[in-house]
């Protein structure tokens, strides 16, 4: 058993929808404990900059507002590559923030890279730390979902479903880009939902002239129109990545993929007129589903349980069904998770004759 009194909870990276229903979930369940909870704004900045920023968390807070039940972050949120301060100095400056706020443990809403920085950073300040896997990449290693996945599959679906109508009328071959940074989780999952005729993920190599033969077989059965998936993380057919933009520290971000996928189908196809419909920050938003509040419900609740246990360096996740918790250090070691180019996903989508590229 422990002797928690005061908690701190912060959503760190992008967000995604189900974030405020987490937080919710965390405070109810800290109330049956009488422990005081303490949501810190913009990700670990809160704890890090001077003056500290945060709010006392309470049952009103939710019991008057509509905020559980939408997108994006109450908190604030801080996506990597903002901050270029170095890694000592960013947990020198956590450790004292927790120290003066008094925090006895810090629940971190994050995906695979906030896992592996804000508990350095715990570790450094010496403050338990239990996490809660979120991101619409759905990358986070052991878990098998994230909050905020599958309503991001949702918005991606629902612009499939769209993009198909118009397509029809105008008979053309229309692209769509999603995210999911460098994994094809969310390109798959969104293909398989939407009738992609094409899903083009960074684990599986394709050609041109593969997307061609699918075009031309789509054409020869009778229909006139196609739709195609393509995650912002694959690269051209020689590797190189597409991306003109970079972040605050110089690495370049993703996206632009679908429109030199466009340039090449047009130059080499006469088939069908493409064009591209770059989905971008929208993924992030919408209403979480039903799947994603209930994903934070048990994640929230199972978080403050070890919590009461005792427990710490740990990562709550779902797998095969179960709630589970794996050791931080495990999570960290897995770096991110990545789509097998062997799951029954991949499998299904190659079965029901979609082109996914090479396998
Ligand atoms: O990791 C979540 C994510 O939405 C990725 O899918 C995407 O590549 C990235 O964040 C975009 O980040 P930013 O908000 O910095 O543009």
């Amino acid at each position: 058993m422990s002797n928690i009194k005061k908690i701190g909870i912060l959503t760190s990276g992008g967000d995604c929808a189900g974030l405020n229903a987490v937080v919710a979930s965390v405070v109810k369940a800290a109330d049956k404990y009488g422990w005081e909870v303490y949501g810190i704004h913009n990700g670990t900045d809160g704890l890090t900059e001077r003056p500290l920023s945060y709010e006392l968390l309470t049952l009103q807070n939710f019991a008057s507002s509509p905020w559980v039940r939408i997108a994006g972050s109450y908190l604030g949120s801080l996506n990597k590559g903002v901050k270029m301060e170095s890694q000592a100095e960013m947990s020198r400056r956590f450790c004292e923030g927790v120290k003066e706020l008094g925090l006895d443990a810090v629940i971190v809403v994050g995906g695979d890279g906030s896992m592996n920085i804000v508990s350095n950073y715990c570790k450094y300040a010496g403050v338990k730390m239990i996490g809660i896997p979120k991101t619409i990449d759905n990358d986070t290693p052991l878990t098998q979902y994230s909050v905020g996945f599958n309503t991001a599959c949702q918005v991606c679906t629902d612009a499939l479903d769209s993009l198909e109508t118009t397509a029809r009328s105008h008979h053309r071959a229309l692209i769509l880009e999603v995210m999911g940074r460098d994994a094809g989780h969310l390109a798959i999952q969104s293909a398989l939902a939407g009738f992609a005729d094409v899903c083009l993920v960074p684990e599986i190599p394709y050609t041109l002239q593969g997307i061609i033969n699918k075009l031309e077989q789509v054409k020869k059965s009778g229909r006139s129109h196609a739709l195609i998936v393509v995650s912002e993380g694959v690269k051209t057919e020689t590797g190189e990545q597409v991306s003109s933009a970079k972040n605050l520290v110089g690495e370049k971000v993703h996206g632009g993929i679908g429109e030199y996928l466009s340039g090449l189908i047009n130059q080499n196809y006469q088939g069908f007129q493409t064009r591209v419909t770059r989905l971008g920050h929208v993924q992030r938003s919408g209403n979480p589903t039903a799947f994603d509040r209930i994903l934070a419900a048990v994640f929230g609740a199972k978080a403050v349980e070890l919590l009461a246990e005792g427990k710490t360096d740990l990562m709550v996740g779902y797998s095969n069904g179960k709630i589970e918790s794996y050791s931080l250090e495990e999570v960290v070691a897995c770096g991110t998770s990545m789509l097998d180019k062997n799951s029954s996903l991949v499998k299904a989508a190659h079965d029901l004759g979609m082109y996914v590229g090479e396998l």
